[in-house]
Formats: C-alpha cells, structure tokens, sequence
C-alpha cells in the first residue's frame, strides 16, 4: 500500500522508485506515439513525496499568498484568480533535469534514480501570466527572486525553490500559473489544483500544489532548492559533497535553462531491426528540446560515430498545428502565436537506405539551438545525475 493508492495510475507507466514517493516515465516508444501533446496518462511524473489531497468542492477556496518584499501582499482563491485574470494557454514542454540520468549511473552512480529519456513531456497550460500578478502585487526596491512554495510536506519542509523576478516579469517568459491541462483541471500528480509552470527551464521550478509566492532579495533558502537540481563541479564526488555545505550554497551551480538534448525512440536501444524486404529505408525518428525557448535549429545523425554526419528533417510543433487547428489539439484556443511554440520540443526523421544501417553498429543523434548550443560527444557526470546530453547512442542489433 501506498500513500498514494488512491490515485488511478495508467498501467503502461514504468514506475522508477519504490512504492513512494510515485516517479514515473512512459515507456519512450508510447510516448513519441503521442505526438507533440502528452496525454495526463503518460506525462511524466517526479513527485518528492505524498501527493496533496484536495476535493473537488473545495478547489474554489484553495487559496495561495504573494509575500514579501511587494507593496501590495495579495491573497487569492483559485475562484478569484480564475474571475479577476486573464486566462491563456501555452504549449510547454517539461522536462525533468534528471532525464537520462540512467546513462550517468551506468558511468558511475550518481545520488538519482534511473530515469530514461522520457522524463519529458509536453502540454497546453491553461492559467494565469505569472507578471500579471506579481504587477498587481507591486515589489518593492531590492526584490529580485520569486520563491515558490507547494503544499507538499516533505522531511525537509515543503517543497520550494525560487526563479529570478525580472525573468517572472518577462511576458516573452512565459511563466504562468496553471490550473488546466490540455482542456482539463490538472490531475492529483501535476499539482491539482494549482501550480506553476516556468517554460524553458529544469521541471524542478514549476512548482505544483502551489500555496506561496514570497518575493525575497536572495534566492530562495527552500532545503529543495538547495539540495536538488544542480550541478556541481565534476570532481565532488558522493561522499564529498555529503559532508560539505558549500558545494550545495554555491547558487552558481543551481541550474536554470535546459540544456541542448535529443533522443532516437525508433528504432529502440538494442531493437533487432529486420532489414531485409521491399522498402528501400529505415526511419530513424526521436524527439528534441532546447534550453530557454531556443529553437532547435538542427538535429544530426552519424553512423560511423561522429566521423560524418546527415542532416534530420525537423517537425515543429507550430507546423503540426498548423496542419491540425488549435481546436482539435486542445477543444479550445491557444494564445501563444505559432513562432511562440519555442518552448516546446519538437520531433525529427531522416530515411537511412536499409543497406547501409545494415553496415551500421549504432546510430548517435545530436542537436544544435539557434545560439549553437549543440550537443558534447562526452557527458559530464555530476553527483545529482542531471542535464545529461551527450550524442544519444542507440545499438543496432542484427538479425540472425
Ligand atoms: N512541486 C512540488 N510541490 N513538489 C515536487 O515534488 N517536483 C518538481 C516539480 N515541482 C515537485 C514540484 C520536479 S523535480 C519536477 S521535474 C516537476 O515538478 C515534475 O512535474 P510533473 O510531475 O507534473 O511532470
């Protein structure tokens, strides 16, 4: 029995810890079937601890502060955020920063647990532009982080992290506080009734089950936003980074933007491809995202292991919808102009002559944003397993 045996959870999800707290991935193949928007089913799930129970009749009431170093300290009710703002929808991909962890802890066991390459998945967010309240809140001279804080109790307190304010005041940002799901009210998992959703960046920032905004001079001092999603130098090993604090104060290696990543789902890792038969090629496909809505403007495949490389066609999400309509992806209209879909991933192919994946040991994939942040060939392990990106290898193996 778990805390959370309440929840209905989709069968297909491949559960990566013990009974609780629930963290979950799609296996990858499901989840590049479909398509640009992850159904709640298979979104991704990386909860801390149990997960926060509210009734439906008493989501109205839920009720969250903005704090702080503001003129104005607001309180609100979901129901006054839903009549006193203006709603909008974005398309946004989230990502976990421990995707592909799996791949550091084969190199050398980080403190994470294994995630694969689906700790990412996308949705329509439908809430409310996080500058607009933080206008109406009015912060004062000196205030320069926004902390959250969710209503998840945890060993270390509740779970909190903080972003930078300019960034949350930045409409181009699109930081929002979310209460809908593509169409639907958010599930249990995603932080019903309320959390926020900070595109472009580490999963960790979007905070769910949202209760506080304190608007602070410093980042937030949250055990969670000191603790978790960060880098550390490579050279601090477990044990080291266990006994000293200063490696987890240092804010300059809390991590912020995603990072450059791509990722083949077909064929899969070790998939016995039958490459004997009429169709001339094979198609290689997978998914990609980058950091700060970057656009991905590349995406590369070499099957002699960097020595050359073929250029991938890329499916954007703007182009989809374009081929779709708003309405059918979502039952309802979407805010962000096409060219805004930046913080979402996108999806790439490119057709190989079976005769030569046939000579091939393996595939590598590797993609490139608009400001040339592409790929390394070598990863960077860190004590926390996270931002792994390195050329994404899958094996071929042969049939017979
Ligand atoms: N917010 C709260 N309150 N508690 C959490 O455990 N996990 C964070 C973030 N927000 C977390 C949270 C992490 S690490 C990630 S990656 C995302 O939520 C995951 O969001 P999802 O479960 O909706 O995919």
């Amino acid at each position: 029995k778990t805390p959370d045996n309440w929840l209905p959870r989709d069968p297909r999800l491949i559960r990566l810890t013990g009974v609780h707290p629930f963290n979950t991935e799609a296996p990858l193949s499901d989840l590049y079937n479909e398509g640009f928007l992850t159904s709640p089913e298979l979104f991704y799930v990386r909860n801390h601890g149990a997960v926060p129970q509210v009734r439906d009749e008493d989501i109205p009431d839920w009720e969250f502060s903005i704090e702080g170093l503001v003129e104005h300290p607001i309180k609100l009710t979901l129901r006054d955020l839903l009549e006193q703002y203006e709603q909008k929808t974005y398309p946004i991909t989230l990502v976990c920063a421990g995707n592909r962890r799996k791949e550091q802890n084969v190199v050398r066991k980080t403190k994470g647990f294994s995630w694969g390459a689906a700790g990412v998945s996308t949705a329509l967010f439908t809430g409310v532009v996080l500058g607009d309240l933080l206008k109406k809140a009015k912060p004062k001279r000196g205030a320069r982080y926004v902390c959250m804080e969710g209503a998840d109790k945890l060993p270390n307190g509740y779970y909190g992290t903080s972003v930078k304010l300019n960034w949350a005041l930045d409409p181009n940002r699109g930081m929002m506080l979310a209460h809908r799901m593509n169409g639907e009210m958010l599930r249990p998992d995603h932080g019903k009734p309320l959390r926020a959703v900070i595109p472009g960046q580490i999963g960790g920032r979007s905070v769910k089950w949202l209760k506080k905004l304190i608007i602070t001079a410093e980042p937030s001092d949250n055990w969670y936003h000191i603790y978790d999603n960060r880098v550390l130098p490579t050279t601090v090993s477990p044990e080291e980074s266990a006994n000293n604090p200063k490696w987890w104060i240092d804010e300059r290696y809390a991590i912020y933007d995603l990072s450059t990543n791509s990722v083949t789902a077909y064929p899969a890792h070790e998939e016995q491809l039958c490459l004997v038969g009429p169709q001339p090629n094979y198609r290689v496909k997978g998914y990609a995202y980058g950091g700060g809505g970057r656009r991905i403007t590349r995406v590369e495949i070499t099957l002699d292991k960097g020595k050359t490389w073929r250029l991938a066609t890329i499916d954007y999400a703007e182009d989809r919808y374009r081929e779709q309509g708003p309405r059918q992806m979502c039952g309802g209209e979407l805010d962000m102009e096409w060219r805004e879909s930046r913080f979402c991933w996108c999806f790439w192919n490119l057709d190989i002559p079976v005769s030569e994946l046939a000579e091939a040991s393996d595939i590598f994939v590797r993609a490139m944003d608009e400001s040339m942040n592409v790929q390394p060939r070598d990863m960077y392990w860190s004590v926390l397993g996270m931002m792994n990106n390195p050329w994404f290898r899958v094996t071929i193996a042969k049939e017979g």
